[in-house]
C-alpha cells in the first residue's frame, strides 16, 4: 500500500483529503502540531474509515522534528502540505507570525522532500494568489495579482518557492489553487468549524 504524508491532516481539508485517500488505497500519517486543531476530526477518520491513523504532533517549523518523521516512513510517496495559517484577518495584525509558520513550514517540508527523494509533492495554495481579479471566471491562465492580505503573499511566495524548487529537483510538484470549500462528510464526523478566533477550534 502507497503511502501520503497528509501535514495539516487534523484540519478540515486535511482531514477530509485523508478519507479520500484511504478510500482510494493509500496508507496515511499526519503531521499537525494542532496549533490550529486538535485531534477531534482524525478520530472522525477514524470512525468513518475503521483505521487507525498516526498523527505526529510535530511543529513543521522545526526542521530536526519534521526530519524525524520522514526519517520514521522512508516509503513516503508523496506529501499534500496543508498546514498553514489562513485566518487573512488575524494575517494583516500578525504579519510576521503568518510569514514565520506559513514559509518556515514549507521549506522545511521541502527539505525533507528533497533528502527522503520523495516523487511526489502537492502544495495547498489558494484562490486569493490571483489578487483583486479583474477577469471572472478566474482560470488557471489568470496572471497572479496584487497579493491582498500577508496570507495571499505567503501563498504567493510558497508557490515561487516550489517553482524554483521544482526546476532543478526531480520532484512532481502542482500548486492547487482553490477558492473555499463548503460542507462537510456526509457523516456528519468531520467538518468545518469557523471561528471569529481562529485560536479556537470548535468542535
Ligand atoms: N479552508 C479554505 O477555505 C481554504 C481555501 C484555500 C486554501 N486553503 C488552504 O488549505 C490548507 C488547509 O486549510 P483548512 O481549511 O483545512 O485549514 P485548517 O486550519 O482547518 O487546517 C490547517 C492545519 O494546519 C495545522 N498547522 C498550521 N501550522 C502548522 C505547523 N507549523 N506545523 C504543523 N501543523 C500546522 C493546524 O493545526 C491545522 O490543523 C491551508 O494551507 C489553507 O491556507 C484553505
Amino acid at each position: 500500500m502507497q503511502k501520503v504524508l497528509v501535514t495539516g491532516g487534523c484540519g478540515y481539508i486535511g482531514s477530509h483529503t485523508i478519507v479520500d485517500l484511504i478510500n482510494n488505497g493509500f496508507d496515511v500519517v499526519s503531521v499537525d502540531s494542532n496549533i490550529r486543531s486538535s485531534t477531534k476530526l482524525l478520530e472522525g477518520v477514524e470512525k468513518i474509515t475503521g483505521r487507525k491513523i498516526h498523527n505526529y504532533k510535530v511543529d513543521l517549523c522545526n526542521l530536526e522534528d519534521t526530519n524525524a518523521v520522514f526519517h520514521e516512513n522512508r516509503d513516503i510517496v508523496g506529501v499534500i502540505h496543508f498546514a498553514a495559517l489562513k485566518s487573512v484577518g488575524e494575517s494583516v495584525n500578525e504579519p510576521l507570525l503568518y510569514f514565520q509558520n506559513n514559509l518556515t513550514s514549507l521549506i522545511n517540508v521541502l527539505k525533507c522532500v528533497r533528502e527522503y527523494n520523495i516523487p511526489n509533492f502537492v502544495f495547498s495554495s489558494s484562490c486569493s494568489v490571483y489578487g483583486n481579479a479583474t477577469e471572472l471566471p478566474v482560470t488557471e491562465n489568470t496572471p497572479l495579482g496584487e497579493a491582498q492580505s500577508p496570507y495571499a503573499r505567503t501563498k504567493q511566495m510558497g508557490e515561487q518557492m516550489i517553482e524554483d524548487y521544482a526546476r532543478v529537483n526531480a520532484t512532481n510538484s502542482i500548486l492547487l489553487r482553490y477558492f473555499n470549500p463548503v460542507g462537510a462528510h456526509p457523516s456528519g464526523l468531520i467538518g468545518n468549524c469557523p471561528s471569529a478566533n481562529p485560536i479556537t477550534w470548535c468542535p
